[in-house]
């Protein structure tokens, strides 16, 4: 990985980040909230391989060597901000977005946090909030993102048919990253993130889909009719109930 190309890539806003580039690393978010404090800049930790790469629920992110980028971004919480939803909305937009402008792919997000190619999950995104000891409230936040660049030929057999890849050359890796930068340089405060919503809500792909999900053990399908100011999926249950999922996982229902 090439800092410099990220700085030239990045052009006159470089200045606002602060690098930390590894080899091979547990994870670059478990680092990042280690280290959140040391820099006044925004502080940015890639790494070409993670041992221990996290997903959210506790799953692995699988980052094998020179393959992808795992990256995480700390940046500083404005005194209000308490929840991570809108900011999975936004950074999920910037990404999309920016593999959109280097690559020429066509993406689409699966509420809340996944970004896919073809149907297939090429990026992952995990928001971790950082409290400060004194007041208990959010102080800096850490946006971790995954994505596949290269191929997944070499993945787990468990993720056939469901990881893909850009299938883009390593060589992008800087470019994009300065991409994601660029947009995720906008979020300051972390206040504003609702502007994002409606390019979000363009680029889902579960709007307006049937969806199911498990809530306390319980099994639900219904159509998901909205994504609430707030980032919430609002589902049309088969009974007509409608209902607002704050977390978790949905899955697409095919239907014929
Ligand atoms: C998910 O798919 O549930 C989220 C995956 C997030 C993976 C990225 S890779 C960089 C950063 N470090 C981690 O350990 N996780 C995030």
């Amino acid at each position: 990985m090439n800092e410099q190309a990220i700085r030239e890539y990045l052009g006159s806003i470089n200045s606002k980040f602060d690098f930390e580039i590894f080899d091979v690393i547990d994870s670059t978010n478990t680092y990042a909230k280690k280290t959140a404090l040391s820099s006044e800049l925004k502080k940015v930790i890639i790494a070409d391989k993670q041992t221990n790469g996290r997903g959210r629920m506790g799953r692995t992110f699988y980052s094998p060597e020179d393959n992808g980028i795992y990256m995480s971004v700390v940046l500083d919480a404005d005194k209000d901000f308490n929840d991570s939803t809108l900011l999975t909305v936004a950074t999920a937009t910037v990404v999309c977005n920016a593999i959109e402008t280097v690559t020429g792919l066509n993406c689409e997000i699966k509420w809340v946090n996944d970004i896919f190619v073809n149907k297939l999950k090429v990026c992952g995104i995990l928001a971790e909030g950082i409290l400060d000891a004194k007041t208990g409230k959010v102080s800096k936040v850490v946006i971790g993102i995954g994505i596949n660049i290269k191929s997944v030929e070499n993945f787990p057999e468990e993720l056939n048919g469901i990881a893909g890849a850009l299938n883009i050359d390593c060589n992008m890796r800087e470019c994009l990253i300065a991409e994601i930068l660029k947009g995720i340089n906008q979020f300051d405060g972390l206040t504003g993130l609702e502007e994002y919503l409606s390019l979000y809500r363009e680029k889902s792909m579960v709007l307006n889909k049937i969806v199911s999900f498990t809530r306390d053990g319980k099994n639900y399908k219904g159509k998901a009719i909205d994504i609430n100011n707030l980032g919430n999926l609002v589902i049309e249950l088969e009974n007509k109930e409608v209902i607002t999922v704050k977390s978790g996982e949905i899955r697409l229902v095919v239907t014929e």
